[in-house]
């Protein structure tokens, strides 16, 4: 005979467990509203558009971007910097929806790229080509070529291979390109290992003691406008040291070139500087824009910033609706209808992301739940023994701070099409990228003719 517990419906089962303190909170511009059709019940809210109306008029799963959030975090970096007077430009891999990139820049932004194909779509958004420089460490001759004739601001140079082949290109296309050289120095961003570019092991960068001699080669090689030095440290950096460590070693840089009679007139930062997940703490902007003034004030060199996840990450949710409930030894499933291929920084980084009930009862018990995707991996699990509200199928949750590294991270694993993504303004929102139907994935896939 079964026990009265196996008896029990999934939903039951799920809604027995201990009641914990502890709910999370709603991140800036998402807030929960009253819902007058469910007195004492609350619907959370992007900016004047209530999630549940979005999710009637566009299925689920879907990214949602507000753009009081986008403008808000550009300002307040943008004030933050003012003093040091550094130009920001925008790392598109965090966020390349064509829309987001055309905010930020009507707010000011320039854009870094890494491959052709993120220049176009800073060019398609309207970002002005002396606004955008070019990182990464593969580029093509052919992405080379592009950035040379559309006359970027400038290419960061990674390797002394790079910048000769930098200098025939834009030898033969007759425009001479501007480069910095990325330093690599050897410094520990104290962050997570996949996200650490600043260490000698590292493939990024020039190894700063091949520096010297290498910045007297790119002066006197043809085509080449050698304008001064570039560094990226890592991302999701949280202490304000390996920033200080990091700019001061590009000042002592800067000076030991200029004793060589070298000229240094810029310097690319990177981006880097991370974000609390757990809560609504905003970024460090004062102390990392402090570390700038500290190291690098007096040098007389023009600064550039390339902050991917602050401009975006608090901006973005993804919402995700309950498909079912599965009770577990070990606590209960709650599977919903988003996935490691929609978003994939829990699965790749073991990344905790807040997640909220868009319907909420304020004092109502919650209790530990396993939030899982329907994807046949066992990675594919965004959150465990997280305290919610009883949950149903049908329920929508909101997955929170996922505007950066989100929607661009995603893949079509398990046939499963890119999923929307949708901009808030006020009261009012647009799709600003289609799902992808399983139509035109499909007609990307001739079967070979011979079967
Ligand atoms: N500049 C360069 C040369 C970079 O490689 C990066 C990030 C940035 C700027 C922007 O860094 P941010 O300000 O966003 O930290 N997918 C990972 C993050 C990868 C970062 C790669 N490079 C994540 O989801 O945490």
């Amino acid at each position: 005979m079964l026990s009265s517990r196996l008896r029990k419906t999934p939903a039951a089962m799920c809604q027995e467990r201990m009641p914990v303190a502890q709910e999370p909170m709603p991140s800036a511009p998402v807030r929960y509203r009253p819902a007058p059709a469910q007195p004492g019940d609350e619907t959370l809210w992007v900016e004047q558009v209530a999630l549940p109306s979005l999710a009637e008029a566009v299925a689920t799963p879907f990214y949602c971007y507000s753009s009081a959030a986008l403008r808000q975090a550009y300002d307040s970096l943008s004030r933050a910097l003012a003093p040091v007077d550094a130009q920001i430009c925008f790392a598109v891999k965090a966020n390349s929806n064509l829309s987001v990139l055309r905010m930020l820049a009507q707010c000011g932004a320039g854009a870094d790229v890494v491959s052709g194909g993120e220049l176009s779509r800073a060019l398609r958004a309207g970002i002005a080509a002396e606004r955008i420089v070019f990182s990464g460490v593969g580029k093509t001759r052919d992405e080379l070529a592009q950035a040379i004739s559309c006359g970027i601001a400038h290419i960061n140079v990674e390797s002394p291979a790079e910048l000769e082949t930098i200098s025939r290109l834009s030898t033969a296309l007759g425009r001479p390109a501007r480069i910095l050289l990325r330093v690599n120095p050897g410094i520990d961003a104290q962050t997570h290992a996949k996200i650490t570019t600043g260490t000698a092991e590292s493939k990024f960068g020039i190894p700063e003691a091949m520096i010297p001699a290498l910045y007297a080669r790119a002066q006197s090689l043809p085509g080449i406008r050698l304008q001064g030095l570039a560094m990226h440290i890592g991302s999701q950096i949280l202490a304000a040291a390996p920033f200080r460590q990091a700019f001061g070693r590009l000042a002592q840089l800067v000076r030991a070139l200029r004793m060589d009679g070298l000229a240094v007139s810029r310097l690319d930062l990177g981006g880097g500087l991370g974000m609390d997940y757990g809560s609504d703490t905003p970024p460090d902007v004062a102390g990392y824009a402090a570390a700038i003034a500290d190291c690098l004030t007096g040098l007389d060199c023009r600064l550039t910033v390339e902050p991917g996840r602050v401009l975006v990450a608090r901006a973005g949710l993804l919402l995700t609706r309950v498909v079912a409930l599965k009770p577990a030894p070990q606590g209960c499933f709650v599977i919903v209808d988003a996935a490691m291929n929609d978003f994939m920084r829990v699965a790749l980084y073991d990344a905790e992301h807040r997640i909220l009930p868009v319907r909420r009862r304020p004092g109502a018990a919650v209790a530990p739940c396993h939030i899982a995707g329907p994807v046949c991996e066992s990675s594919d699990v965004f959150a465990r023994n997280r305290p919610l509200p009883p949950l149903q199928p049908g329920d929508l949750l909101a997955i929170c701070d996922v505007g950066a590294y989100g929607a661009v991270l995603a893949s079509t694993y398990n046939a499963r099409p890119l999923v929307p993504e949708l901009l808030v303004d006020g009261g009012r929102y647009a799709v600003v990228r289609q799902r992808q139907s399983l139509e035109q994935a499909l007609s990307y896939e001739p079967l070979a003719p011979w079967l």
